[in-house]
């Protein structure tokens, strides 16, 4: 199916964007469309994060100022402020789930949760409710400090199992809470793959466009590559990319590309490295090259790309989960070595620049 100079396929819908505010907010929204995709999930990780009904609303109504043709779903970041009645509250404005972001584990997530238990009243409120619980799901590095769970041996965390040692967590939280639907983001390990396929119909996963070539290699050298959670293994990306097309998914993964737009001081300079991949203006695209050098690689079967399986990760799988539509059906045609991603992403009297995920290389391209 890939095989081919022209794809159209219904605009995709992105259940993971950083939008950012303000200039940054300016420069990158308007390239949602750009990237075939028509509706996004927005995180909530400003600066200070949104934890009001108030506070969302009013940035969903400054992203759709800027960008009116693309639907934005919201969601607010998980914070001891919030109660149970902010969660009705937010269920009757609209807003559609709450992001949790372990502390200190990403950008702008100083504010994040230490213990899931002291949640419990909201998840049961969640689940009432019937909202989305987002999971950055990473335990906090600690290479010092053994780390202890009762569920496994004592082990220390860094960057690299970060992840997997989480998914004791998600299957307590589903365990507990087993009608809150929960979305594992940007999973990056084919154990976290296998972890949100065992479990029940109201567990999904996202996967980014990044995740599906990126490995260790990449990243590490190159800030434009870095991210949270980071790359991991040949094996694991192959999983992941296997896993989007497989018959066996059952719907259960879609994406989130979780473009993370950084300025690009923050990138190169003195300072650590910013974590995120700016990949919004190519979403669509750089999936289907990853595709495309998986089926090179022999580790996903051609015949498994299928118009079917296509459109369920790139929105069907998506939007069911997420219980949307496309209202205006649109549709996008994507061109074979037609597109080419930009150096960089400026705009004449705005601040901030942005590296593309691939710059200067060859893609599709996307016409509406
Ligand atoms: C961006 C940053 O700091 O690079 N914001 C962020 O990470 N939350 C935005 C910017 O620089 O404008
Ligand atoms: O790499 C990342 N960047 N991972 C995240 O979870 C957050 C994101 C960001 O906001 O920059
Ligand atoms: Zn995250
Ligand atoms: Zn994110």
């Amino acid at each position: 199916f890939l095989n081919v100079e022209e794809i159209e396929l219904p605009a995709a819908f992105d259940a993971h964007v950083h939008l950012r505010d303000s200039e940054m907010a300016q420069l990158v929204t308007p390239t949602v469309r750009m990237g075939g995709v028509n509706q996004v999930y927005v995180m909530p990780n400003l600066v200070p994060p949104i934890t009001t009904v108030e506070q969302c609303l009013a940035y969903r109504a400054r992203l759709e100022a800027i960008e009116p043709n693309v639907e934005f779903l919201m969601s607010l970041y998980l914070h001891e402020s919030i109660t149970p009645e902010v969660i009705r509250e937010a269920k009757k404005a609209g807003i559609v789930g709450v992001k949790s972001y372990p502390a200190g584990v990403t950008t702008n997530s100083s504010s994040g949760v230490i213990n899931y238990e002291t949640f419990y009243p909201i998840f049961a409120e969640m689940e009432k409710q019937d909202m989305v619980l987002n999971l950055h799901g990473e335990v906090p590095s600690n290479p010092s400090h053994a780390y202890s769970d009762s569920t496994k041996d004592s082990q220390a965390i860094t960057i690299l199992n970060a992840e997997p040692a989480f998914l004791p967590t998600l299957k307590s939280l589903h365990a507990t809470f087993p009608k809150l639907r929960i979305i594992l983001e940007h999973c990056s390990t084919a154990l976290a793959l296998n972890t949100v396929l065992s479990l029940g119909p109201t567990v999904s996963g996202t996967l980014t466009a990044h995740h599906l070539s990126l490995t260790i290699d990449d990243w590490a050298g190159d800030p434009y590559c870095f991210c949270k959670p980071v790359a991991k293994t040949p094996e694991d990306r192959d999983a992941l990319l296997a896993a989007i097309v497989s018959p066996s998914n059952n719907g259960k993964l879609f994406l989130g590309t979780d473009s993370a737009p950084h300025a690009r001081e923050k990138k190169r300079g003195e300072d650590k490295v910013a974590a995120g991949v700016f990949t919004q203006p190519y979403a669509v695209a750089y999936v289907l090259d990853a595709l495309e050098a998986g089926v090179e690689r022999r580790v996903v079967r051609a015949q498994d790309v299928t118009r079917e399986r296509l459109e369920g990760f790139f929105g069907v799988w998506g939007r069911s989960f997420y219980k949307v539509q496309d209202k205006k059906g649109e549709r996008i045609v994507l061109r074979r070595k037609q597109g080419k991603v930009a150096d960089i992403l400026r705009k004449e009297g705005l601040a901030p620049e942005v590296v593309p995920f691939r710059r200067g290389e060859e893609t599709w391209s996307v016409s509406w």
